[in-house]
């Protein structure tokens, strides 16, 4: 038989100087096939030799490193006898650590740059964007540059205004580039960093999808033997593959909890029902739709409707938790940006963190053991992985769905028939979205209602009747969005058919404003 290699034996470790595309740089890497992790600057030195990387980057970062007292790479970077690739900051730091200059500019660079290629360098070797001619469309946002280049480096790139764009020393194998070859507009960026991770580093790229399952499945049963693991399961992607890669670990010792909190969408439960029914998990199904309606009763202000929902939420699964027996285990599905952003936020340093995301306020007598098989993937890992375990590609591209459900949709104070109304429009909404082909042009859609009436006329009478809002953005972070400029047409349909189906609903709105100032949810 021929052994499997560890997936963790080759791995890139990139220092974090703070750019708003670090987490680009690794999710790069990681479909390049290389396993990587994001640390900060400032982490601690050992942590960062234990992790024994093949190959180091040094990212972005806002800061001028011609300021006392920012940010610079541990000199270990440069002792660890490893390939080193500096990106825009990285490339800055590392020039001056090395003995080079950097200088501040009035002159700020942002957008596209041709970059003459003057050097054949391993890097860009037989790379063009342009016929016949040793130029390379690369993206640029700086403004501080390198003025003299530290020695035993040569120039491998130029544009008219950044004479330094590319550097290298050979001999080290050290690279450092002022352009981002992380982002798309960088047309080859991903095969300069496939040629430093591949070539330079000399790995293999044995991060793969099955390669994580097998590795996943493995780590799990090594962590919790025969123990029995509980999982709150809710039909969105990460805790559906968490389930998943459970089962093909453990099988009957996972029991999934599907709480159906009355707030979902239409068909919603059924739908997670019928999709994990040929995978033979065990799964409870906890109908609580009257006790989070009457936790919600009185309450119209939307943090106080969220905490009711999060305090029925634990309670309804403390509940189900305790009719389970020998229960050891919790199961999560914490992602990778999940673990860096809660140790930023508390220490500033991404690996103190192992024991975060207890789903917090679970009561003392339920006291598990945490199990979280994807805290080192990303997102769009966590997608790969689901579809190559059988879930439907449909389920693992859907948009994102809060916690809170339609808790928040619903303004004010939530009753049943406005979900009834809400639930029945946003099905419509979804359907045209979905046969138009705009469902996977927009970040996410969704409908919500508005509780105040409106006059309509319906034949020979008016009605007096509910409101709805329809909402749709485009966004890559969440963090800002913009509203999504749906054709028409498809909103004069979607409109059309919930006015003459949705009987209580006599007005429909488009919601055209942009995060920020709005919030992509209306609560
Ligand atoms: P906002 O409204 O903050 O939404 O612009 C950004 C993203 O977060 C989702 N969201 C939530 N998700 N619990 C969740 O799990 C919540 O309370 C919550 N509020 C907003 C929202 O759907 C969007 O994807």
């Amino acid at each position: 038989m021929v052994e499997t290699k560890n997936i963790h034996s080759e791995k890139i470790l990139i220092i974090d100087f703070g750019s708003q595309v670090t987490q680009l740089i690794a999710r790069r890497v990681r479909e390049i096939g290389v396993y990587c992790e994001l640390m900060p600057w400032d982490c601690d030195v050992q942590f960062m030799k234990d992790f024994n990387p093949n190959g180091i980057i040094l990212s972005g970062g806002p800061e001028s490193t011609t300021e006392a007292g920012s940010p610079r790479a541990p000199e270990w970077v440069f002792e660890a006898n490893v390939p080193v690739l500096g990106i825009c900051y990285g490339l800055q730091t590392m020039s001056m650590q090395l003995g080079g200059k950097v200088e501040g500019s009035t002159h700020r660079e942002f957008g596209y740059a041709a970059m003459d290629l003057v050097e054949a360098c391993p890097l860009f070797d037989g790379l063009s964007d342009h016929d016949g001619q040793k130029k390379l469309d690369v993206w640029m946002s700086h403004g501080d540059k390198v003025t003299i280049i530290p020695e035993g480096f040569k120039v491998a790139g130029k544009t008219d205004t950044c004479p330094y764009a590319a550097i290298y020393n050979e001999e080290k194998q050290y690279y450092g580039v002022q352009f981002h070859p992380e982002v798309t507009h960088t047309k080859q960026g991903a095969e300069f960093l496939r040629r430093f991770v591949i070539d330079i580093c000399k790995l293999h790229g044995l991060w793969s999808p099955s390669a994580i399952i097998e590795d996943a499945v493995k780590t799990i049963k090594e962590q919790v033997g025969d123990s029995k693991v509980l999982l709150g399961l809710s039909g969105g992607v990460d805790s559906s593959v968490t389930a998943l890669l459970l089962h093909k670990a453990i099988g009957s010792n996972l029991t999934c909890v599907f709480v159906d909190n009355g707030l979902l969408r239409l068909n919603e439960g059924q739908q997670v029902k019928d999709m994990f029914e040929g995978f033979g998990l065990n799964i409870v199904y906890a109908d609580a739709e009257d006790r989070f309606l009457d936790a919600l009763k009185g309450k119209s202000d939307p943090e106080d409707k969220r905490k009711a929902i999060g305090h029925t939420f634990i309670d309804v699964f403390a509940d189900e938790a305790r009719k389970l027996q020998g229960v050891d285990y919790l199961a999560q599905g914490t992602i990778y940006p999940d673990v860096i952003e809660s140790a930023a936020s508390k220490t500033g340093k991404a690996h103190v963190i192992k024991s975060h995301h207890n789903v917090g306020g679970l009561p003392d007598d339920l006291k598990f053991k945490l199990v979280e098989p994807l805290r080192e993937l990303f997102k769009d890992e966590v997608r790969r992985i689901g579809v190559e375990l059988g879930l439907p590609v449909k389920m693992v591209q859907r948009h994102p769905f809060p916690g809170p459900g339609l808790g928040v949709r619903v303004l004010g104070e939530i009753k049943k028939e406005y979900l009834e109304l809400l639930r029945k429009a946003d099905d419509i909404f979804m359907q045209e979205l979905n046969s138009s082909g705009w469902y996977d042009k927009v970040s996410q859609a969704f409908t919500v209602f508005l509780p105040v009436k409106s006059v309509g006329v319906m034949g020979d009478g008016r009605r007096y009747d509910y409101v709805v809002s329809l909402r749709a953005v485009q966004t890559v972070d969440f963090m800002t969005a913009k509203w999504a400029e749906l054709p028409y047409d498809l909103l004069g349909k979607v409109s059309n058919r919930i006015i003459n189906e949705v009987n209580g609903i006599s007005r429909v709105c488009y919601d055209i404003s942009g995060k920020p100032p709005s919030t992509v949810e209306w609560e």
